[in-house]
């Protein structure tokens, strides 16, 4: 075979070893941090300590009044919704195309995800938002997907024109800004995911912003325990009467996870700087190659990058499959990238088609969704690979550009049956 590519055995484009994308970044600081809060307190009651810091922290960074740290992105959405007062039959607007989560706590309320298709960046698209909306709909969640801003001003604009809330999940996208206002302020409430390799990452865990203090009240009686909200809810208010039982589910940040993630906030705006600066130059270099479209985020837009999001084409690479684009960048050293099974469309997951199987209780009337009723969403999702974008390792961004060049320039060598 005299294909020079790595998969059929030539030398790799990029030699760095894995991981090539350290994230979260813990150092020797985050160590002590964390030993020292094992050493102090491993379950402090109420909101003291790491927990205070790190949501006084947030509400800093974001500008926002309220920040409720959860144990999970899902309990922060659940949370938010369920303070919303979301129920029985109410209809919310939700992206086809994200992870499930943002939706799934939907039907623990028996409210109605309606999902409206993506625009040419994936994320919500505002004029399918607006044909979507009926007499029943009561909400608009939002995903900044993959940490690059939605159309967020409109669908702003369109919610308050509607009397509609609007939730954000920022979960791709912390310090991610819209003309320097930062994602997750714009609604009337923001759930943001803090697990696994999001831009701040606890380990596993989640917050809620806020400026609003009803909703505040009751994200706290979502999970957060008596103590807190006896001494955070007003005596006079008419949640009060709950802070004892709240609504009887647990869903609170372990305090050595806020200690992890505290440490990485004051550094998160200098890092995004560092990823922003590669991306912007790993997309100025791979835009105009066949079979790749790079993300053409508007100038106002700052994302945060928790993936750079390519979009194969592959009726320009005489229909290579993207699992075979992938597999011949990674035997090319680019071991971060990758075919995203998640996010997936949402009309794809047998959830959203027969959700009564494992919700019996769900009224009649709900939804059946069906693979190939949103094609923006399902075309993007087939085609889409992800790139783990470094903050400060210039030389592996170039090596990835290389190695896109090198198997773009041989595709023909991954199709052809070899000799
Ligand atoms: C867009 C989005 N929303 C919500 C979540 C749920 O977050 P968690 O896994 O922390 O519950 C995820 C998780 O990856 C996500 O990608």
């Amino acid at each position: 075979m005299s294909s020079p590519l790595a998969i059929h055995g030539g030398p790799p484009a990029v030699r760095s070893a894995a991981p090539q994308v350290t994230w979260p970044p813990l150092d020797v600081g985050r160590a002590v941090a964390v030993t020292a809060q094992l050493c102090t307190r491993v379950s402090p009651p109420g909101r003291g300590g790491v927990i205070a810091e790190l949501e006084g922290g947030l509400a800093e960074f974001f500008g926002v009044r309220h920040a409720v740290l959860t144990s999970s992105g899902t309990a922060a959405l659940h949370a938010a919704y369920s303070a919303l007062g979301l129920a029985d039959g109410d209809e919310v607007i939700v992206p086809a195309y994200t992870a499930h989560p943002t939706a799934t706590p939907l039907f623990h309320l028996r409210a109605k995800p309606v999902l409206v298709d993506c625009d040419e960046l994936g994320n919500l698209d505002p004029l399918g938002v607006e044909a979507a909306i009926t007499p029943a709909t009561r909400a608009i969640v939002v995903t900044h997907l993959w940490g690059v801003p939605a159309r967020i001003e409109a669908l702003a604009e369109i919610a308050e024109r509607h009397g509609l809330r609007l939730v954000e999940d920022g979960s791709h996208a912390h310090g991610a800004a819209v003309g320097g206002r930062r994602v997750g302020t714009f609604g009337d409430v923001a759930a943001f995911s803090a697990g696994g390799t999001k831009p701040l990452s606890a380990g596993e865990g989640g917050f809620v912003l806020t400026d609003d203090d009803d909703l505040y009240y009751g994200v706290l009686l979502h999970g957060q325990d008596g103590a807190r909200c006896r001494a955070e809810i007003p005596i006079d208010h008419p949640l009060r009467r709950y802070a004892v039982t709240g609504t009887g589910l647990a869903q609170r940040m372990h305090p050595l996870g806020a200690a992890v993630a505290l440490g990485q906030l004051g550094e998160l705006d200098r890092r995004l700087g560092g990823r922003r600066q590669l991306a912007a130059r790993m997309i100025a270099e791979l835009r105009g190659l066949p079979g790749i479209s790079v993300p053409e985020v508007p100038a106002r837009s700052a994302p945060a990058w928790y993936a750079l999001a390519l979009l194969h084409r592959p009726e320009e690479l005489g229909g290579l499959p993207v699992d075979a684009l992938v597999a011949a960048l990674r035997a090319e050293g680019c071991l971060e990238v990758e075919h995203p099974r998640s996010p997936r469309p949402l009309n794809e997951h047998p959830l959203f088609d027969a959700p009564n199987r494992i919700f019996p209780n769900l009224p009649e009337g709900w939804p059946r969704y069906r693979a190939g009723q949103y094609p923006r969403a399902e075309r993007r999702h087939r085609n889409t690979l992800t790139v783990r974008v470094p903050h400060d390792d210039p030389v592996l961004a170039e090596g990835y550009v290389r190695a896109f060049r090198k198997v773009i320039a041989h595709h023909r060598a991954l199709i052809e049956p070899a000799p």
